[in-house]
């Protein structure tokens, strides 16, 4: 049982955090903790102030609606208070919502909700009078704001004047500020690239935007704004409904969203929330759930306001893409090429649809700007496919005894030095293939699926044979016997002959897997193919320069160099040899007229699952038909295939207006 002084006890302390991360979030632009837990405190200190109203007290945060403004800007008090929204975070508290405005309302009557995107910026007030722009606020705490005029007047789709017919003579204009995802990413790599630091999220960064005292600043960042309410309105009749008001918007010019519906009740709303929530990684701006409103202003006005929230609207968040967790150990891998990535292991952590363990941290300009240590509360954040990330380190749980991570100097797995050459940012390991973790990692690569293909040989069984010493080149592969397989771990004789067989199997392969299978810098999938295509057999490709190299589609200056490199040591051309006299071979590649194919050239990237075949098969029925593919969506990419559950790719793809095709259009295509 909780007694009353755990009670105030608990209270106090919600409040406390929650004003700390308050300030922290609307005065500084950066959040010290993710968005869900921060509703969790919220919650748990409404629930506790309903059980114990005598403890809630005028200043709680329960009661107010933001941070107070911060000093440097002029203050202005709003006309009418700029509100905040309820979080509904289930079906049921939805529904109860819904009931609550039904027994108010007509009972039994399904009510008309206006459904909007929750867009993910910050909520501003721009005054109009005679149709002109005269004043523009921040919410601040909803009662003063900061006057952000100035900087509101370099967002180029924020109209100075209103036009067309019926312009009020004075009308408050509500809406969000934000930044598109593009101008974002665009943002942040070139803050990146200037060695500051970049935005955590794409609101922080249009809070971080506006705010600046300098207009050209704000001026220079990419702003939008989506209008959604209005407070006073004079020299006209108020619109009757949510719908007309923004009919009128769209009339005076002002920016509106376009994927705003009326729908009727709780089956309506949670269709539109599905719809939207599936919308989510395609929209070219950030959204972290939907707004319900009533949409007759008449029952707004029926069923009213409490102090922070109006009882007339309801937000519901979609789940959560970021979570906290602590970094339980930071480890250093060693990859194919002698690139030392450090990775944090981290408590696991439930989020974006996976549980996420590890996370790379790329290298040690990446690991010095996070400063992230072993033992650090961080957000993690998953967002669609996207791989998993560190945002940020919680600064409040830094204890002073973390220590700041060392980047090695030394090789963890060989001890020999550890390069930085000039102009990159990985640090490599200086051994090469005398380095046990490069020899595991070039066999691993050698047999993967992509690659020589061959089945059963896993990771757990490179390692033990390389720790043997029974392989120290991808040719020892050919020569294993099952005496020499059925010494390692938890190996039975038929497994042992399975897998002598697959690699046996696998030497009959294409010239472009071989090529690729070697593990040469930057050689990828799809350079492997162009070379295979342009040189058809070995020797040519083996003594060609870096002229004749830099003639092959794809081939750049520096990969023709590496591919040089690669042939130039006598240990690669001793293993090709070996590799060619234990059998491994391939089909002659035919001088095939590649540019008179139906796809050549054309640049494919494929996302999502497809429900009729495999990424892997979708890839080669396209590189048969002369096309490329590539892993990620650039201005260069022709075609996006999106299958099922498509994610940052095409939402990507979608921003730089490159063409998509469905999986029925790409089947036809193919076909
Ligand atoms: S209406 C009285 N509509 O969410 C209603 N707000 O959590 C006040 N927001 O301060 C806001 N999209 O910054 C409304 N379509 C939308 C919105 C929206 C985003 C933000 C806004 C507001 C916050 C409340």
């Amino acid at each position: 049982m909780i007694n009353k002084s755990d009670v105030s006890v608990r209270i106090d302390q919600l409040r406390a955090d929650i004003n700390r991360h308050n300030q922290s979030y609307y005065q500084f632009d950066s959040p010290n903790i993710p968005d869900a837990d921060f509703d969790d405190l919220m919650q748990e200190l409404e629930a506790l102030e309903e059980k114990h109203p005598e403890q809630i007290t005028p200043d709680s945060p329960t009661q107010r609606v933001g941070s107070e403004p911060i000093s440097e800007f002029q203050q202005v008090t709003h006309l009418m208070p700029m509100l905040s929204l309820n979080n509904a975070f289930s079906d049921e508290d939805f529904s109860a919502f819904d009931k609550r405005l039904a027994d108010r309302l007509v009972a039994g009557v399904d009510i008309e909700y206006m459904v909007e995107p929750k867009l993910d910026g910050l909520a501003i007030s721009l005054i109009y009078e005679g149709g002109q722009l005269t004043r523009a606020a921040t919410r601040g705490d909803g009662q003063i704001g900061e006057d952000v005029t100035e900087n509101i007047k370099t967002i180029g789709s924020i109209p100075l004047i209103l036009r067309g017919e019926g312009v009020p003579s004075k009308v408050e204009i509500r809406g969000e500020v934000f930044m598109p995802l593009l101008g974002f990413s665009q943002l942040n790599s070139t803050a990146e690239s200037l060695g500051e630091k970049p935005f955590a999220n794409p609101r922080n960064a249009a809070a971080g935007s506006l705010r600046q005292l300098d207009s050209k600043v704000t001026a220079s960042r990419p702003l939008a704004f989506y209008t959604y309410g209005m407070g006073v309105i004079e020299g006209l009749d108020a619109p009757a409904t949510q719908q007309e008001a923004f009919n009128l918007f769209a009339q005076w010019g002002l920016p509106v969203c376009d994927q705003v519906t009326v729908v009727r009740g709780v089956s309506g709303c949670h269709e539109r929330y599905q719809w939207l929530a599936s919308q989510r990684p395609n929209l070219p701006y950030e959204i972290d759930g939907v707004v319900y409103k009533v949409n007759s202003f008449s029952q707004q006005d029926l069923v009213g306001s409490v102090s922070r929230a109006p009882r007339w609207a309801i937000a519901r968040k979609f789940p959560a893409q970021e979570k906290m967790t602590t970094v339980l150990s930071i480890d250093v891998q060693v990859g194919r090429t002698g690139a030392i990535t450090p990775v944090a292991r981290l408590a696991p952590v439930f989020v974006g649809g996976v549980t996420v363990t590890n996370v790379t941290l790329h290298n040690e300009s990446e690991m010095q700007r996070k400063d992230i240590r072993v033992g650090d509360t961080v957000v993690v954040r998953r967002a669609g496919d996207v791989i998993p990330e560190i945002v940020a380190v919680v600064m409040d749980k830094r204890q002073a005894s973390f220590q700041p991570f060392v980047f090695p100097s030394r090789c963890p797995v060989c001890d020999s030095p550890v390069e930085r050459v000039e102009g990159e940012v990985v640090a490599r390991c200086s051994a090469g293939l005398f380095c046990a973790a490069q020899v595991k990692e070039s066999i691993k690569h050698f047999a993967s699926r992509k690659a020589m293909d061959i089945e059963g040989l896993g990771d757990k069984i490179v390692e033990q044979l390389v720790q043997a010493e029974l392989v120290k080149t991808p040719a020892d592969l050919f020569e294993l016997t099952r005496t020499d397989v059925l010494t390692l771990d938890r190996m039975a004789d038929k497994s042992a002959d399975k897998l002598v067989l697959a690699i046996a199997n696998s030497r009959e392969t294409t010239f472009a897997k071989f090529l690729y299978a070697l593990g040469i810098r930057e050689v990828g999938e799809v350079t492997a193919l162009s070379l295979a295509n342009h040189f058809s057999d070995l020797t040519a490709l083996q003594t060609a320069t870096v002229d004749d190299l830099k003639l092959v589609t794809d081939v750049g200056p520096i990969v023709a160099q590496h591919i040089v490199s690669f042939f130039l040591l006598t240990h690669n051309r001793e293993v090709v040899e070996k590799l060619r006299s234990l059998g491994v071979y391939w089909p002659a590649v035919h001088q095939q007229h590649r540019d008179a194919e139906p796809l050549f050239g054309k640049v494919f990237v494929l996302t999502g699952t497809l429900s009729t075949m495999s990424r892997q098969e979708a890839k080669e029925a396209l590189q048969n038909k002369g096309a490329k593919v590539t892993s990620s969506v650039s201005k260069k990419t022709n075609f996006l295939v999106a299958g099922e559950e498509s994610g940052s790719k095409l939402k990507k793809a979608l921003s730089l207006g490159v063409e998509v095709l469905s999986e029925q259009e790409f089947a036809q295509l193919i076909s």
